[in-house]
């Protein structure tokens, strides 16, 4: 079967959010009735690295985490908390609540999807399986709880290439979703037999590689991170190429004192944190005139903010909810890369890391 026979659906990228300013006072009056409620209702917050800076501050300061998608879903399975509020995309909620089947997990807006996520339906990435018995499956985080279900490996892109690897060096032919920059990626570096569905990331696919090298130009001493999202001639500009962790570590463990980042510039917020001397320069993408999602910010993850995260906390609405037989298949997976990672040591939580 030919995946150019299945006809995939049009991503519709919704305009970045515009939530209103608040004053000084106004922010710490929401911040304090927040941390009342996340006291109240032993509930802590898992938030992304693209989420805005003051709820990743918030998150922090309350006992919640700040992290990549593979830490978020970790995170989660090793709280007392009976609350989950998962501030960033869909995806990263339905893992929590697939570890975590008896907490409820909640989210400022359950709208916060994600284009590789829309761009891989189930039924008709179950097609393409279907026609290919003979490849394992693996699928990144960021797809439903039913593609999931389908799936035998879940990868995020901090582990990606360790399990795929795993794989080659067993003679597995890969059948590989959705986002087939972070496939291709790995295939070349692995030479692992992998078809790939084509998804793609609306934010990184924006990444411009021409003009990245006239910004290089002008800081040749930079140090180029890329998340792998990304398209191929800008991943081969890279200097250091992986997961959102991978990038902020990077930026203060290298020597470097400037860095050219490709990636959602929310991450700005924790590399900053980590090394305050260091300089650091937003990739170019279409530039001015360009639509929002040339902006290099994840229209999705712009969908959590502090008002709305009060008003779930206030509400108790917005609960991820999952199928129990969806459930039952897509934990597999999930805990096949959790139970890899702890084996391998990857991306364990030190004290004092990104
Ligand atoms: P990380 O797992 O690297 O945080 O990536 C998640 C994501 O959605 C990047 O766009
Ligand atoms: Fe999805 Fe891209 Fe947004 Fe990450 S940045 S959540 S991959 S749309």
């Amino acid at each position: 079967m030919n995946i150019e026979s299945l006809k995939l659906p049009e991503i519709k990228v919704p305009e970045h959010p515009r939530w209103p300013t608040l004053s000084e006072q106004e922010k710490q009056q929401l911040k304090q009735q927040i941390r009342d409620k996340l006291h109240q209702q032993k509930a802590v917050i898992v938030a992304h690295y693209y989420t805005d800076p003051e709820l990743q501050a918030l998150a922090e300061e309350t006992g919640g985490c700040v992290a990549d998608s593979l830490e978020m879903a970790r995170f989660g399975t090793q709280q007392e908390a009976q609350t989950l509020v998962v501030c960033g995309v869909r995806f990263m909620g339905e893992t929590s609540k697939i570890l975590n089947p008896e907490k409820r997990v909640i989210m400022p807006d359950l709208n916060a999807t994600c284009s590789l996520d829309e761009g891989c339906p189930a039924d008709l990435f179950s097609t393409f399986c279907d026609a290919h018995p003979e490849h394992t499956v693996v699928v990144y985080a960021n797809t439903s709880a039913e593609v999931k279900a389908r799936s035998d490996w879940v990868v995020t892109s901090g582990i990606a290439m360790p399990i795929v690897e795993h794989l080659a060096a067993k003679g597995e032919k890969i059948l590989w979703g959705p986002d087939r920059h972070l496939g291709s990626y790995v295939q070349r570096v692995t030479g692992a037999d992998m078809l790939m569905w084509p998804g793609s990331c609306v934010v990184h696919e924006e990444f411009k590689a021409v003009a990245l090298e006239r910004i290089r130009r002008l800081h040749p001493d930079a140090a180029v991170l890329v998340h792998p999202e990304s398209p191929e001639n800008v991943i081969q500009q890279a200097d250091v190429i992986g997961s959102t962790t991978a990038l902020i570590k990077a930026v203060a463990n290298m020597d470097n004192q400037e860095f050219i980042v490709a990636t959602d510039g929310g991450i700005f917020y924790k590399m900053q944190q980590m090394a305050p001397e260091k300089t650091l320069i937003e990739a170019p993408t279409a530039g001015e005139g360009a639509t929002c999602v040339s902006c290099a910010h994840c229209p999705w993850m712009g969908m959590n903010a502090l008002q709305n995260l009060n008003q779930v906390l206030e509400s108790g609405a917005n609960q991820i909810e999952i199928d129990p037989g969806i459930r039952e298949q897509a934990v597999i997976p999930i805990q096949r890369m959790l139970d890899f990672a702890a084996h391998q040591g990857i991306g364990m939580r030190n004290k004092g890391d990104a």
